[in-house]
């Protein structure tokens, strides 16, 4: 039996809705996040960059680094590092970012858990998660090299007060938001 055109058009677009439905949901389970992925506007990473004086003496961690703008800001400031993500798709796009942004020399992109990622040789932390995760990282935040500087955007870490607080109002597509952005340093002992 002759199959009309449209007929075949329709069985191709519900084959290519079907499979689209499946990657998505096979790359969700891949990944269990204790974060989405939500974009740190760069007007912000640049805000972070400057609060926590990122140089060419430093050493980054960017912990749930999405597409890698904050460890690529700080690249382009000379400093050396690594971002950390779960999802290898925000991986792969992070050092696809740092390539064409010419730093790809300077950082690593490692799809990993932030919570099994050893923060030893880092001089800055950068974050962008949320308070209850923040909390779960000070125990080990606490325990880096005194003086290590820590910047978060929009969360705070409890009662560990931040030594600088800065806020920003950024308009997105006319809705205007205030951004928050805290700094800490690691208490010598
Ligand atoms: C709010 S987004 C921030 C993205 C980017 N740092 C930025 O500011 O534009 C949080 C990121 O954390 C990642 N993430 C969530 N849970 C994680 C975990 N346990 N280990 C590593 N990365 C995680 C997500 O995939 C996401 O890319």
């Amino acid at each position: 039996m002759k199959i009309p055109k449209r007929h075949k058009q329709y069985r191709l677009f519900s084959f290519l809705l079907f499979l689209n439905f499946h990657l998505i949901t096979i790359h969700a389970n891949a990944v269990e996040l204790d974060v989405p992925y939500v974009e740190t506007p760069p007007e912000l990473v640049e805000v972070m960059m400057e609060i926590a004086k990122v140089n060419a003496d430093d050493y980054v961690i960017d912990l749930g680094t999405g597409d890698g703008r904050i460890a690529i800001a700080a690249a382009e400031r000379g400093a050396t590092g690594m971002g950390i993500d779960l999802d290898p798709v925000l991986i792969a796009k992070a050092n696809q970012n740092a390539i064409e942004a010419g730093v790809s020399d300077k950082l690593q992109f490692i799809e990993q858990d932030l919570f099994e990622t050893d923060l030893s040789q880092a001089t800055v932390i950068t974050l962008f998660l949320n308070e209850e995760v923040n909390l779960k990282l000070r125990p080990a935040l606490l325990k880096l090299k005194p003086g290590t500087r820590i910047v978060s955007h929009m969360f705070a870490m409890g009662d560990w007060r931040p030594l600088r607080y800065q806020q920003a109002l950024m308009n997105n597509n006319g809705n205007f938001y205030i951004h928050e952005v805290f700094y800490w340093e690691v208490p010598g002992n």
